[in-house]
């Protein structure tokens, strides 16, 4: 193994973005008690992976985008997704911190929580499952199955993932009946302070988004997310929707 080396500082991430608690997926999900200014002011802390020290029930290589690898497996008997982050390097010098909040995990890792802390989990995004570490066994099992991706240079340092209900439909359609909520589902993320930059039908499973890699969860650093652009983007699909689907705009 050449992961020795840690990834992200582990430390500062816990303390940033990340809970040692699990996950309790059920307490998530009724959207009824919320007072959103209250859940603002709080950093969102995503929980972790109740399965995180367990070995990979059949693990299967699914995918890999400019962010992750992503593989399916099974734990108490239903379909996850998991979403294994390459170590990000930033295109210019920052400091630790600030680093540790523009990475890609650290962005989905907000998001979600933040969708958890409003009882959102599973509405507008694929309902989350929580955060985990990989040990060197479970990184191990994950290559072995990767195909031609086990030689592939993004496995130095990839540690950090995120467990998701993995979603077996594809992304709808224009036409197709539903794809209205996908819009109309945009106030979760709008009632959060959440900011989409990466809205795509590839990023959907069905109606809902997969990919929060590329949010920003306010509040965010002036210089990379202003409530200016949030508004912008929030406008914007009030009065197209979401712009590329289906090869048009
Ligand atoms: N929960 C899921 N259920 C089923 N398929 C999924 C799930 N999550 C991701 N995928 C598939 O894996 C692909 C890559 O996942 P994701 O978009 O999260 O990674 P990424 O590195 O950000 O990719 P990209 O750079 O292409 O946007 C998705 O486009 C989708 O096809
Ligand atoms: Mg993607």
């Amino acid at each position: 193994m050449e992961n020795h080396k840690q990834a992200q500082p582990y430390e500062l991430l816990v303390d940033l973005f990340l809970s040692e608690e699990s996950l309790d997926v059920s307490a998530t999900r009724d959207s009824s008690i919320i007072n959103i200014k209250e859940v603002v002011r709080q950093s969102p802390r995503l929980k972790r992976f109740a399965g995180h020290a367990d070995d990979f029930v059949k693990p299967v290589f699914i995918d890999k985008g400019q962010q992750g690898f992503v593989f399916r497996f099974e734990h108490n008997k239903r379909d996850l997704c998991l979403k294994l982050f390459y170590d990000y390097q930033a295109p210019y010098t920052v400091q630790e911190r600030t680093l540790a909040f523009i990475c890609p995990f650290a962005c989905e890792a907000r998001a979600f929580a933040r969708l958890c802390d409003l009882h959102e989990n599973g509405h507008w995004a694929v309902q989350c499952h929580g955060w985990m570490y990989l040990t060197d066994s479970q990184l191990q099992q994950l290559q072995r199955v990767s195909g031609r991706e086990r030689h592939d240079p993004s496995w130095n340092n990839a540690r950090w993932a995120i467990v998701k209900d993995f979603i077996a439909e594809e992304p709808l359609s224009r036409q197709d009946e539903g794809f209205q909520q996908i819009i109309s589902n945009f106030v979760i993320p709008r009632r959060g302070y959440i900011m989409p930059q990466n809205v795509k039908k590839d990023n959907y499973r069905g109606t809902l988004i997969v990919d929060l890699g590329s949010t920003f969860t306010f509040p965010f650093y002036r210089s990379y997310a202003s409530l200016y652009e949030f508004n912008a983007i929030y406008r914007s699909i009030d009065e197209y929707g979401v712009p590329e689907w289906d090869g048009c705009h």
